[in-house]
């Protein structure tokens, strides 16, 4: 038995037993949404097997600091079949000075990845947040482009053939900056227009012309005013730059969600989704997690309403067929962002991803069981 095969088998014995705990106690599934009634899954398949059986990938972010925490490490094996760093492909962890690259932390993730047979993604050669301190003060309109075709040419160049999608531009809607083409006025904008956009894609498209290449993008699920203008916004863009012949192959749409109330209308995320994959696309679900910040104390309450939330959304987005990954925000609330970017006022632990703290299976598990083993095979 090889070592994914022993974790996958140690982390499953150990979640099996919570899995039964959880069966066990059958209305702390339910009690928060009657009519949610999740049966304990017959067999116990992880998610990664549950989604792979499909042929979904799931998986989850990480960061180097979790590789210190073995039990963790046996659960995120046990469960994924894909890793996403949160924060070491960004600029700010790979440029410590314009002259130099520091791929050591990014390096880590990549062996925890081979070692286990995870896929890596590679998240973000651009995007407008998380730039270094000299970025504003060493990028100008004159050494921009060239700056951006290196710092491109040698990330995706270094894992050529070893990590085989990347987010290429991430976040570059945002109609609130009163652009008419909706796209958000980041530094690279500011810099060399918008074609910036079909720089990146092409550079990355000749440095390892096998790797998927997605536009990733947030904010596009609620059925809002500002939601909406953001679908308008990157349906456009997208259409634009299919149409210039740009090597944009999926769309990744982050999925940061909230519990507290139903905010998606099936039909209009699904025929956003659909739009795009009637432009030849395939979509990322990269960054599923749920808020249960603004939900009642009550740990059980808050795992329903969580697992609620999980199941209707992944079994909406599931039903378009060009769905072809889920990624969680991380996998246990041991580790998430929302503890630090969306907290509860009344100081309680955030539970918002499908393991808890101590690495046992929640009501969220279960229900993005439930939509895998529901989903349609791919
Ligand atoms: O690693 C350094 C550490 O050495 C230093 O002492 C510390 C000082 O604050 O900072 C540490 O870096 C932090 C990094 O996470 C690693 O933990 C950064 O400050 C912090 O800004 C960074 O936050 C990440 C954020 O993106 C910005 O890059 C979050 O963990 C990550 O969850 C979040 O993820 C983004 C996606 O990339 C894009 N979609 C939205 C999502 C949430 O904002």
């Amino acid at each position: 038995m090889d070592r994914r095969g022993f974790l996958r088998t140690a982390g499953g014995a150990i979640a099996g037993l919570a899995l039964f705990g959880l069966s066990k106690s059958k209305n702390r599934w339910t009690s928060g949404s009657p009519e949610l009634n999740f049966k304990p899954p017959s067999t116990n398949l992880s998610l990664y097997e549950r989604a792979a059986t499909k042929g979904l990938v799931y998986g989850a972010a990480l960061k180097t600091r979790h590789l210190r925490d073995a039990k963790f490490l046996a659960s995120f094996v046990t469960e994924c079949g894909a890793l996403v760093p949160e924060f070491e492909l960004k600029w700010s962890a790979l440029r410590p000075c314009p002259e130099s690259f520091d791929f050591t932390n990014a390096d880590k993730l990549l062996a925890f990845a081979k070692r286990h047979g995870l896929i890596m993604h590679g998240h973000t050669l651009l995007w407008h947040r998380s730039l270094p301190a000299w970025f504003h003060e060493t990028v100008t309109r004159a050494n921009a482009e060239r700056i951006l075709i290196d710092h491109i040419e040698t990330v995706v160049g270094r894992y050529a053939g070893l990590i085989p999608s990347w987010d290429v531009v991430n976040e570059p809607v945002y109609p609130g900056d009163g652009r008419s083409d909706g796209l958000r006025t980041a530094p690279w904008l500011e810099l060399l227009g918008r074609e910036y956009i079909e720089t990146a894609f092409h550079v990355a498209n000749s440095t390892d012309p096998r790797a998927q290449l997605v536009l990733n993008d947030t904010r596009v699920n609620y059925t809002t005013r500002d939601q909406e203008k953001r679908r308008r916004s990157l349906l456009k863009l997208l259409e634009w730059l299919i149409g210039r012949g740009v090597p944009v192959h999926v769309l990744g749409v982050q999925a940061h969600l909230w519990a507290d109330e139903k905010r998606f209308d099936v039909a209009v995320l699904q025929r956003f989704l659909q739009e795009v994959a009637d432009m030849g696309l395939d979509i990322y679900i990269s960054e599923l997690d749920v808020s249960d910040q603004r939900l009642p104390p009550a740990i059980d309450v808050r795992d329903s309403a969580v697992a609620r939330v999980y199941y209707d959304y992944v079994s909406a987005v599931l039903a378009v067929p060009a769905v072809k990954r889920v990624m969680t925000w991380g996998l246990s609330d041991r580790y998430t962002w929302f503890a630090e970017s969306r907290p509860r006022s009344d100081g309680l632990d955030v539970r918002p991803l499908p393991l808890n703290a101590n690495l046992e299976r929640k009501p969220a598990w279960a229900a993005l069981a439930a939509a895998f083993d529901a989903a349609s095979p791919r």
